[in-house]
């Protein structure tokens, strides 16, 4: 299947955006430091499904999270992408379908979705070019 290739240079920390790739949002987003360490400070045994933010981003870039922007519990769009959506409770992305919270790394914290926002494959092509899948 196609992949994409997204210039990420226009992202500023604390903003993120949404395209899409194989018919499916996909967010990409420039983590903030705060929003880091909020996503390196969780016991991370506690996690519905355990990952590090390391294990969910790449060596060097840790600031990018890039996911689906696809609910694990059935599939809705979650907010938290563009400017001024509700970031839920745990200040990453939130599915207003059912209330599912996922935090700033996209792990899912609280409500019915089973698994963290999915990771799909990709590779930073140069510092300023991702390509997804
Ligand atoms: Fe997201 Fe149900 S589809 S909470």
């Amino acid at each position: 299947m196609a992949s994409i290739e997204v210039d990420v240079s226009a992202i500023q920390s604390g903003q993120a955006i949404k395209t899409s790739w194989r018919k499916q949002p996909v967010f990409i987003r420039n983590l903030t430091a705060p929003e880091i360490a909020e996503a390196n400070k969780v016991n991370i045994g506690s996690l519905r499904e355990p990952q590090t933010l390391a294990e969910r981003t790449q060596p060097g870039k840790e600031n990018w999270l890039i996911t689906m922007g696809v609910c694990t519990h059935l599939g809705c769009v979650p907010l938290g992408a563009a400017a001024g959506e509700v970031k839920g409770e745990y200040g990453g992305y939130f599915c207003p379908c059912h209330g599912s919270h996922y935090d700033t790394a996209g792990r899912i914290r609280k409500g019915p979705a089973p698994l963290n926002l999915k990771v799909p494959e990709y590779a930073f092509l140069s510092d300023t070019v991702v390509k997804i899948g």
